[in-house]
């Protein structure tokens, strides 16, 4: 049963694994045998992360490139081939969000929000399966939202991208399965890193709305991911295409609490 999940001899490549959950989930794969290789975009966050994966006796391998850029990310994924070997597991996590009402956005900042969110994924994804269909097969993540589902406040741009993911990950699981290569997605809750650290401060109304939204009662731990993301990536999930697997303490289950005054 445990080799069901046993990832040796697999080279996983997360993006966006300097920090946050990128990092909880790559430290996942590595701890279950696989080659880990992380990519990043600033050098400085990129040093204090190898560090951070070495203090926890993780070894790993870091690659600096723009998610979003084809040339990089062509250069990239070869010399990794090249170098380490080719990729069995891609994790699609690198993600930015803009926290602004529609009306006041740049259609320039909603752009860049896709960009990252939803065409890099594709970018990524072709790459790397090219190989995988010429190798037999290949496992890709793609990391999705609440998002992917429901709308909110200020954030258009994250919404559609995140949904948008979720299409992709379906319509490429569709076109890719038949060479053995399952695409899936992971779609997190909320989660305390860098990217929701201007929410989670005592007196923001959005905080306590999430607690008390999230059946949990909680914010996710990043290590939660972990296996669902090391189970995405196994022979267990040999037979698993397309889906998106919720990973929320609840909230997508759920039309949320009454409000302690309104309990009809
Ligand atoms: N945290 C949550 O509650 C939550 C909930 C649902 C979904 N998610 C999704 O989960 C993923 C990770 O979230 P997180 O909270 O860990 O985010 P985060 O703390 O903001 O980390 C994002 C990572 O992506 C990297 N990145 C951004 N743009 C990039 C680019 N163009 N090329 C290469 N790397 C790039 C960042 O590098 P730099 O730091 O160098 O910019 C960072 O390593 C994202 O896709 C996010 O949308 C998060």
């Amino acid at each position: 049963m445990k080799n069901l999940f046993d990832l040796s001899g697999k080279v996983a490549l997360v993006t966006g694994a300097t920090h946050g959950l990128g990092m909880a989930m790559a430290s996942a794969l590595a701890k279950n045998g696989a080659t880990l290789i992380v990519n990043g975009h600033t050098p400085s966050k990129m040093e204090k992360a190898l560090k951070t994966y070495q203090d926890n006796g993780i070894n790993t391998k870091g690659f600096l490139f723009n998610v979003t850029n084809e040339t990089e990310v062509d250069q990239s994924i070869t010399e990794i081939e090249n170098t380490i070997g080719p990729i069995d597991i891609l994790v699609n996590n690198a993600g930015m969000i803009k926290r602004v009402p529609a009306l006041e956005m740049d259609i320039s900042e909603f752009r860049q929000v896709v960009d990252v969110d939803l065409v890099s994924p594709f970018i990524m994804s072709k790459r790397v399966a090219k190989t995988m269909v010429e190798r037999g097969g290949g496992k890709i993540i793609n990391i999705c939202s609440m998002m992917s589902e429901l709308g909110r406040d200020t954030v258009s741009a994250y919404a559609a991208a995140k949904g948008g993911l979720k299409m992709l990950t379906r319509n490429l699981a569709t076109e890719w399965a038949k060479y053995n290569i399952q695409v899936n997605g992971i779609g997190p809750g909320y989660f305390a890193t860098e990217q929701t650290a201007p929410i989670r401060v005592d007196g923001n109304p959005l905080n306590e709305f999430i607690i008390q939204r999230t059946p949990a009662g909680k914010w996710g731990d990043p290590e939660d991911l972990a296996g669902t993301t090391v189970f995405l990536s196994s022979k267990a999930s040999d037979f698993i295409n397309g889906q998106i697997i919720y990973v929320d303490g609840g909230i997508l289950a759920t039309i949320g609490k009454p409000l302690e005054n309104d309990k009809k």
